[in-house]
């Protein structure tokens, strides 16, 4: 990965020297974004997969206007998180309550997922800004799908080549399960395949299209010979050179490519501390 800074006239991109990222210096959110900026922020997203844009906490309406400059922001699934008439921007309360009330998709959100697999065009990007952040702990991790497939012997990568899995709302091999759906919830979420190579359509480079949280099997294989291979490349993931983990500030937001990444958060803080996100999710392709 390039480790020096890329400079335009309104923002310097330092790339954060780890597996994957970039940080974005001297971008004012609270002005429209030029066009010479826009192009040179998608630029940034594409080469550096994920990006991490600090500055003031944004309403909502500021945070949908943000994420269109990465793509079309589409509405969310769950109509229970969704802020006010906004369909497009969802509220992730993943408050650890002493009560044991927290929300189910905080807790899964601890295993390594891609956002919106289980959907026939899983969405390109998320974009995930912090309102109130835990006093410690709660980072959020990424993993670079390229390099965990460039890592694979040849062999491997040509068995992989051509094989399709299918992405489930919930499969057993979660460690937990979903939050509830309703009737027209449940509608839009039947089970999809999807390749379990996939070409990025934008940069032409290839990326493990893992999940496990959704991904349930690979099509054409006895359950038993599909859950061995998720489990290894599950681990090959999981090896720590392919992470880089962010600690949150208040006001930082960061877009990040579902294409290529993975995300996991870290399920360590105190119980009782308010941690809570806006969300958006950025309209993706089908995954070939
Ligand atoms: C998510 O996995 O979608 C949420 C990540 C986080 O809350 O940090």
């Amino acid at each position: 990965m390039p480790d020096t800074a890329m400079v335009t006239d309104r923002i310097r991109i330092v790339p954060t020297g780890g597996a994957l990222g970039a940080r974005v210096e001297g971008f004012d959110r609270t002005r429209p974004c030029d066009e010479a900026t826009c192009a040179a922020l998608n630029r940034a997203f594409l080469e550096h997969q994920l990006l991490i844009v600090p500055g003031a906490p944004m309403t909502a309406v500021q945070m949908r206007d943000f994420s269109a400059i990465f793509g079309e922001v589409v509405p969310q699934l769950l109509r229970y998180k969704r802020v006010g008439e906004l369909p497009e921007v969802s509220r992730m309360e993943s408050t650890l309550k002493p009560d044991g009330g927290t929300d189910k998709t905080a807790i899964r959100a601890e295993c390594w997922h891609s956002d919106d697999s289980y959907m026939e065009r899983p969405a390109k990007g998320t974009v995930l800004h912090a309102l109130e952040i835990p006093s410690r702990g709660g980072m959020t991790w990424f993993c670079n799908m390229y390099a965990v497939y460039e890592a694979l012997p040849e062999a491997t990568r040509r068995q992989l080549d051509g094989m399709k899995a299918v992405h489930a709302y919930d499969t057993p091999r979660a460690l937990n399960r979903p939050s509830p759906r309703t009737a027209e919830e449940i509608a839009e979420t039947p089970d999809v395949v999807h390749p379990l190579v996939r070409t990025h359509p934008q940069t032409g480079r290839k990326s493990l299209y893992l999940n496990f949280n959704r991904l349930d099997r690979i099509l054409g294989l006895p359950r038993a010979d599909s859950d061995a291979l998720l489990n290894e490349l599950q681990a090959l993931a999981e090896l720590p050179r392919f992470h880089f983990g962010h600690r949150w500030a208040v006001g930082d937001a960061i877009v990040w490519d579902n294409r290529c990444l993975m995300h996991r958060v870290d399920v360590d803080y105190p119980a009782g501390e308010p941690r809570i996100m806006l969300r958006t999710l950025l309209r993706g392709d089908r995954p070939a």
